[in-house]
């Protein structure tokens, strides 16, 4: 199966999930995270996660991205089965709900840090990295360190780490307790505009209810709505 969509047949979608479940092995059973989820996101879609605390968005998320199988279900990405492969073989990239900044580098360095280890080196690398930080809005914080920024500028330093490396859909998860509510919305604007700018997919785990494109999972069961769309109810 092509992962291209042609001119006239339909569009392939980014992401898309048929009949995916998650459950967590532990020393005291099974803990149920995503039950039988369908999700059908498309390309260059704002797409959103809504729901409360536990009910299996980091997990989705951590699916998405590859660094949990899912126990049942299959996953694609551009319409290609990726249920069983590793993080570094999708083309997507997570930005984690704790950041999880270099300390000890600067900006720059964070941001810089998945292209040196790919190889890119002098003007590319310097270039590719100063267009992120005009683009996340951190012009003159290059030389600062993670624990010398505010919330907000520390999840745009993490927003520019990972899409520096260019991947065709990114993800995110939201910090629960380390946004106000304020910069939350702030950030979702923000957000929408750098979507528009680069024009590749983002889902966005948030924790408000006035976003586009929703999917709301309550005890377990998975409510999905995408740009208005309802995509699948279970149970
Ligand atoms: N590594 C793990 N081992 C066992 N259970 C886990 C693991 N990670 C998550 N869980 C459980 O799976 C469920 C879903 O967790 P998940 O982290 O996906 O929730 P979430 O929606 O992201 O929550 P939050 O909004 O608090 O970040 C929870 O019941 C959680 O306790
Ligand atoms: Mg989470």
């Amino acid at each position: 199966m092509s992962a291209t969509p042609s001119a006239t047949g339909p569009a392939v979608p980014a992401i898309e999930f048929n009949r995916v479940a998650k459950d967590y092995r532990t020393r005291h059973g099974d803990v149920p995270a995503v039950d039988e989820m369908d999700l059908l996101i498309e390309e260059g879609e704002f797409f959103s996660l809504l729901g409360p605390s536990g009910c299996g968005k980091s997990t989705t998320l951590r699916m998405i991205a590859g660094f949990e199988e899912p126990t049942r279900g299959t996953i694609r990405l551009h319409g290609r089965d990726v249920t069983t492969e590793p993080p570094n073989k999708r083309d997507v990239n997570l930005v984690f709900q704790s950041y999880a900044l270099f300390p000890h580098l600067d900006v720059t360095a964070n941001i810089g840090f998945g292209l040196r280890r790919m190889g890119v080196r002098g003007k590319e690398l310097t270039e590719r990295v100063a267009a992120m930080i005009d683009l996340v809005e951190l012009s003159g914080l290059g030389g600062r360190r993670p624990r010398e920024l505010s919330g907000g500028q520390q999840q745009r330093v993490a927003l520019a780490r990972a899409l520096v490396n260019r991947p065709r859909a990114l993800l995110l998860d939201e910090p629960l307790g380390a946004l106000d509510l304020k910069l939350r919305q702030t950030m979702q604007i923000e957000l929408k505009r750098i979507q528009r700018e680069v024009g590749i997919t983002f889902v966005y785990v948030t924790h408000d209810h006035n976003v586009m494109g929703t999917i709301i999972f309550v005890a377990g069961v998975a409510l999905a709505v995408g740009n208005g769309v309802l995509l699948r109810r279970r149970r």
